[in-house]
């Protein structure tokens, strides 16, 4: 552990100590970071995929000035003129018939954990489906999702409604049908099955993305409406490194949630979930918009990142 750390870490609580020898980050420039020794790196993660446009992006810095100056915040009952003009720009670029914005939330584990409120309250069932392996996040019920590091003392409680399925192996041409069948049964057997929420592109369990991801996830798709279970789609990983921005347009999908955080933002605290028509009356006030959520300042991060992959062809090559 560097001198530096070892110094603080005498504040911290040991789940938040950095990893390794690593030094703090001083500075960021595009791709690049420097350590608080002066040591330059470049970022082959973008930061867990969070800096769309890499750090400190002038439009975006600029964007968080100007609303620095001018509003610093409102509470959950109003919503700022820079709330209204992201959440338009959100649903001018989201995938036909999810529409609808909730950007109230800061991380993508509340967005998860909001999809999985309205598919309970809209179907009026309780299972969620989930896969071994995926990240889901770090809030008592996302936890409960979660598909690892599954820690029987911090998932005591309510877990009987989670059931986890195998991800597709894709070692073997077609074997993404496994999947299918095992989703199939659960849904059957358990009777109770309100949504699927899946990852399109599974980081967490090592990014399972081949040429028949689209058929599987299709498919997927298919299995949901078929049973009349909500489809819900985690891009808080995916959106904006893949073609069309949203995974849903570029496998073609139809889900009924998109949950979003990360990127969305450029590297600033902002999540949220799309939803279609049908499903934009089902929470009530209070049971989905944070205190910190749809920050003026995330806002306006959000707005000019927006903005930039609107207007830029990143030409994201295909393999
Ligand atoms: C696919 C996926 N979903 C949800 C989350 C949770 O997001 P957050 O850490 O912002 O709560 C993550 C975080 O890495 C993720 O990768």
């Amino acid at each position: 552990m560097s001198d530096f750390i070892k110094h603080y870490s005498q504040y911290l609580t040991s789940n938040t100590l950095p990893i390794g020898n690593s030094l703090p980050i001083a500075k960021g420039e595009g791709i690049y970071f420097w350590d608080c020794d002066g040591k330059k790196y470049i970022d082959f993660s973008s930061q867990t995929l969070n800096l769309l446009l890499g750090q400190c992006h002038p439009a975006i810095v600029d964007a968080v000035v100007d609303q620095a100056k001018t509003l610093t915040f409102a509470s959950s009952r109003f919503g700022t003129v820079q709330y209204f003009k992201t959440v338009e720009k959100i649903a001018e670029i989201a995938p036909s018939g999810l529409k609808r914005v909730n950007i109230k939330m800061c991380d993508g584990s509340d967005a998860n954990e909001t999809s999985v409120k309205i598919a309970r309250k809209y179907t009026g069932k309780t299972g969620i489906i989930s896969f071994h392996n995926a990240h889901t996040g770090q809030t008592t019920q996302t936890i409960q999702l979660r598909g690892y590091g599954r820690d029987p003392r911090t998932l005591a409680g309510n877990t009987e409604d989670v059931v986890f399925v195998h991800t597709p192996k894709y070692k073997v041409k077609g074997d993404y049908k496994d999947t299918l069948k095992e989703i199939s049964r659960v849904i059957k057997h358990h009777g109770n099955i309100a949504a699927i929420l899946v990852d399109p592109i599974m980081v967490n369990a090592g990014v399972l993305v081949t040429d028949e991801t689209k058929s599987y996830l299709q498919a997927l798709n298919s299995i949901a409406n078929e049973y009349s279970v909500l489809f819900i789609l985690d891009e808080n990983q995916s959106f904006g490194w893949v073609p069309n921005l949203f995974a849903a347009k570029y496998f073609e999908l139809s889900p009924d949630i998109i949950t979003l955080g990360k990127g969305l933002s450029g590297g600033h605290p902002l999540a949220g979930v799309l939803v279609t028509e049908k499903l934009k009356d089902v929470l009530d006030y209070n049971e989905a918009d944070f205190t910190n959520g749809g920050h003026a300042l995330s806002c306006a991060a959000a707005y000019a990142t927006l903005s930039i992959l609107q207007s830029v062809d990143f030409h994201i090559e295909e393999k």
